[in-house]
């Protein structure tokens, strides 16, 4: 099976190359465990590459997630600047409803349910990110949801691009973590104590991944300057 490089080189290594091509990898954590730079590593390793890439923010907007992928040594603003990289900046326009409508003068609502949203993937992206998915998952019923992820996978092959769909851990939760069920791979970001070390440390284990071989334990990972960086061992064994 055909992969995109995850733009790490240690997660490469453990999913035979990278993410399915074609495919849904959810990403799901608490806040602050990672999320958000796991898909700046995807963006800015395949943007050198010369694919498209296309980041349907719904929490921050572009100029914070240039900054925290500066900060992470991944620059992604000359993409940015010169189309490579579009960013959708759903956050905004969610923000802007939210005030109109507090005073009303606008009583609709933005359509953000899952279909819409995958409907208007630009032609020729290659790869997607959508962060955080949780905000619109929260907008249906549990069954509901269920049928449009599984909908997602369809709209992701039809594009013909990668997607990697972030959720926060609290709508994963609530949502009886049922996307899991539907998504090709998953990967679950965690932050809690050592209890060799008593120290806290963060996590990063792979829950499935369709097709690839995986082991089940969880990896320590630190964020630096220069983004994620993987331990080669002392991962914890879940078995
Ligand atoms: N250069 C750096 N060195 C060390 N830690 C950093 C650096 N840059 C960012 N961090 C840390 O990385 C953490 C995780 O960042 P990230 O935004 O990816 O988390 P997240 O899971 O997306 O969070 P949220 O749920 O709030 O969106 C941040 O809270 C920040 O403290
Ligand atoms: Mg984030």
């Amino acid at each position: 099976m055909e992969r995109v490089s995850t733009g790490i080189e240690e997660l490469d290594k453990k999913l035979s190359g990278g993410y399915p091509v074609n495919k849904v990898t959810l990403v799901t954590g608490i806040a602050g465990s990672g999320k958000t730079i796991i898909g700046i590593h995807f963006i800015h390793k395949n943007c050198l590459e010369g694919k498209k890439c296309l980041l349907i923010a719904t929490e921050e907007t572009p100029e914070d997630i240039l900054y925290q992928a500066r900060i992470v040594g991944h620059d992604l603003r000359p993409y940015y600047e010169n189309g490579q990289l579009v960013i959708e900046n759903i956050f905004e326009d969610r923000s802007e409803v939210i005030e109109q409508t507090r005073y009303g003068f606008r009583p609709e609502i933005l359509d953000l349910e899952i279909p819409n949203l995958f409907r208007s993937i630009r032609e020729g992206t290659d790869c997607l990110v959508v962060d955080n998915i949780g905000t619109f998952a929260l907008r249906v019923s549990t069954k509901k949801l269920r049928d449009q992820f599984d909908g997602l996978n369809y709209i992701v092959r039809k594009k013909g691009c990668t997607a990697l769909l972030i959720m926060d851990e609290s709508v994963h939760n609530m949502t009886h973590q049922l996307a899991e069920y539907s998504v090709y791979g998953s990967i679950h970001l965690l932050v809690k104590e050592n209890s060799y070390l008593g120290i806290m440390e963060r996590y990063m284990y792979i829950l499935k991944m369709r097709s690839t071989p995986i082991s089940p334990e969880m990896s320590v990972f630190e964020i630096t300057s220069e983004g994620i960086k993987i331990h080669e061992s002392g991962g914890e064994s879940l078995a």
